[in-house]
């Protein structure tokens, strides 16, 4: 029956009806904050495109940590930032015992046992190129990231984040075959029980520039298009997540989030694993721009880009603005 029979403004009259019928909700539940986090250097350094967020000492970030589980966010996503003479051409630091995100990893759980842990597993940050992986030379005497190289090192760096207490590994290189193997060398190591995040289906974006400014890994020469995704491949994304899910992957994800929507909702319907996106720095460093010039209402727009990836497919929102976001929804409700 169509109009004037049907009148969809009915249910649109209040707001007891409109909450009542919302298909979508965002709660403080669902949000896991990205932590930048520096050994040794100045504390509190600003990310200059990204207003709000800092690298933090490891002192600094357990009591981040302790404030956003007060605030009901129950997860963190460490990415560690190694002094410039740690790093080398293949990022042994990043597998490094006494490490930053090891470190980091043993100082909050004790400062906060109860928040989830989530890290990130890559060498970018620990690599002098600022490559992914490690490099090898083609017969043509090209320099390439190798693959098969580059899955071994990973592999050692999940088991030492887990060893340190990670709870979830989350792979961000983008090297086939990773999942299998970080799999693999974790049940070999005893941590059968450790969950793997993996940054499936994670494209070669424009929107991550502010993140290389907060944790200094811009690639020296190149681009990440030789392993990160073509933005313009869809179904590519669909078979990136459905080899994950074999490789053994327990969640998905799809990075960046707000362009990327029709992706989350394949993945999710293609696989209906837990599936996670990463609302990541550009995206961020966007509202936040537009805000202060006074273009939109900050808090309005981070809920509704929020709702829309919720509204999309996924389970797990990553942001940026998880630690406003959970002040607003406390207020809102
Ligand atoms: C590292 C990594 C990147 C991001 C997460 N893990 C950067 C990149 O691939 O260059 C981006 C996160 C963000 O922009 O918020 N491989």
């Amino acid at each position: 029956m169509a109009f004037p029979q049907t009148r969809m403004r009915r249910l649109r009259s209040s707001s007891a009806l409109r909450g009542l019928l919302r298909e979508t909700e965002v709660a403080p539940s669902r949000l896991i904050m990205p932590m930048f986090i520096s050994a040794d250097g100045p504390s509190r350094v600003p990310i200059e495109a990204m207003p709000g967020i800092e690298r933090l000492s490891i002192a600094e970030a357990e009591a981040e940590a302790q404030e956003l589980f007060a605030l009901g966010v129950p997860g963190l996503l460490l990415f560690g930032v190694p002094s410039q003479p740690e790093k080398d051409d293949c990022g042994s630091a990043a597998w490094d015992e006494a490490g930053v995100v090891q470190l980091a990893l043993s100082a909050i759980k004790r400062a906060v046992p109860q928040m989830l842990l989530i890290t990130d597993v890559c060498l970018c940050e620990y690599t002098s190129h600022g490559h992914c992986g490690v490099l090898s030379v083609t017969p043509s005497g090209a320099r390439q990231v190798d693959n098969d190289a580059s899955v071994e090192l990973l592999a050692r760096v999940a088991v030492s984040h887990a060893r340190a207490g990670a709870d979830v590994v989350a792979p961000s290189d983008m090297m086939d075959g990773r999942v299998a193997a970080i799999r693999k060398a974790l049940d070999g190591a005893g941590c059968e029980q450790t969950p793997i995040l993996a940054y499936s289906a994670k494209f070669a974006s424009a929107f991550y520039g502010p993140f290389r400014e907060a944790v200094g890994s811009a690639p020296a020469f190149g681009d990440r298009r030789g392993y990160q995704m073509d933005p313009a491949n869809g179904c590519e994304a669909v078979r990136e997540a459905l080899l994950d899910v074999e490789e053994g992957a327990d969640m998905l994800m799809v990075k960046p989030a707000l362009a990327y929507c029709d992706l989350i909702a394949a993945v999710k319907r293609a696989t209906s694993m837990p599936l996670a996106a990463y609302n990541v720095s550009g995206e961020y460093a966007m509202v936040k721009a537009a805000a202060a010039a006074g273009c939109l209402d900050e808090m309005e727009t981070a809920l509704e880009i929020l709702t829309s990836l919720r509204r999309a497919g996924a389970d797990v929102l990553i942001t940026y603005h998880a630690k406003e976001a959970a002040r607003w929804l406390a207020q809102i409700v």
